[in-house]
């Protein structure tokens, strides 16, 4: 199921920041990913919670394979050119009725990434709604930094509580509803927030941030998996795939790349 998306597309994404729905899989293999998950949930315990939620594709092989899906890939190399690393990746899980929220900021603010040539797909892996905690963005905000400030909040699920400081214009202001299978595109300076699930149902998505190889860490040494073309400026470690979920190979790689990483990666949500 190949994606050709448009230059129209392409060009909303510049203007907004963001573009979404973009379908990348059917709902039937969404449901399949997401079973793959629950399946590991049900073996390991919860896989999220501040920290512990990112790079889970270094050891599980079937999350190693869908950040390589074209279908995801191809939409964003019309963005980021045809050299694209995959920095990192995050489940993002808000349980029923879960209070977890996340404040008003962009991401590239605490990233340590130049140029900011970053781009997340965000793929559902259940309905995402409105009423369930979908994320929403700021149209244009990723034109310009805006002033963040760390807030003492423990809802709040990233790490400082950065939150924007100016207030927000809500007639910018969009709901990203997705239906599994679906997509948003990000730029790694739009401004977006989500709510609490106020539903009974499970919010399970998948961030996947792709980066141009061309961008570097501002500071300190970090580390990526190159996932299509070429690195020819090799400015981040390379990461190793995993042969097989969990094994001794892969953990130990997911446990060099996290502590590259502890001082680097401030975010969660
Ligand atoms: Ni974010």
């Amino acid at each position: 199921m190949p994606l050709e998306i448009s230059d129209d597309a392409v060009n909303v994404f510049r203007r907004d920041g963001f573009l979404f729905p973009l379908r990348v899989m059917s709902a039937i293999e969404a449901g399949s990913y997401r079973a793959c998950l629950e399946a590991v949930e049900a073996e390991r315990g919860s896989l999220t919670g501040k920290f512990r939620s990112l790079k889970h594709h270094l050891v599980m092989t079937w999350l190693d394979g869908l950040i390589r899906r074209p279908e995801i890939l191809d939409p964003v190399a019309k963005v980021l050119g045809p050299d694209i690393l995959c920095w990192s990746t995050s489940l993002l899980i808000k349980e029923p009725g879960d209070g977890a929220h996340v404040s008003w900021h962009q991401d590239l603010t605490y990233w340590g990434l130049e140029p900011g040539d970053v781009v997340t797909a965000w793929l559902a892996l259940s309905p995402v709604t409105r009423q369930n905690g979908c994320m929403r963005m700021l149209r244009g905000s990723h034109a310009s930094r805006l002033a963040h400030a760390d807030t003492e909040d423990d809802s709040n699920l990233l790490s400082r509580g950065q939150t924007i400081t100016a207030g927000i214009d809500e007639d910018k202001v969009v709901y990203l509803e997705l239906e599994p299978g679906e997509i948003s595109l990000h730029h790694g300076n739009t401004a977006h927030a989500s709510d609490p699930n106020a539903s009974d149902e499970r919010r399970i998505g998948l961030a996947i941030r792709y980066i141009a190889t061309r961008v570097h860490p501002t500071e300190g040494q970090d580390s990526a998996m190159l996932v299509r073309g070429v690195d020819r400026f090799e400015h981040f470690d390379a990461e190793s795939r995993p042969t097989a979920d969990f094994d001794a190979v892969a953990m130990t790689e997911h446990d060099r790349v996290m502590a590259l990483r502890r001082g680097v990666m401030m975010e969660k949500g």
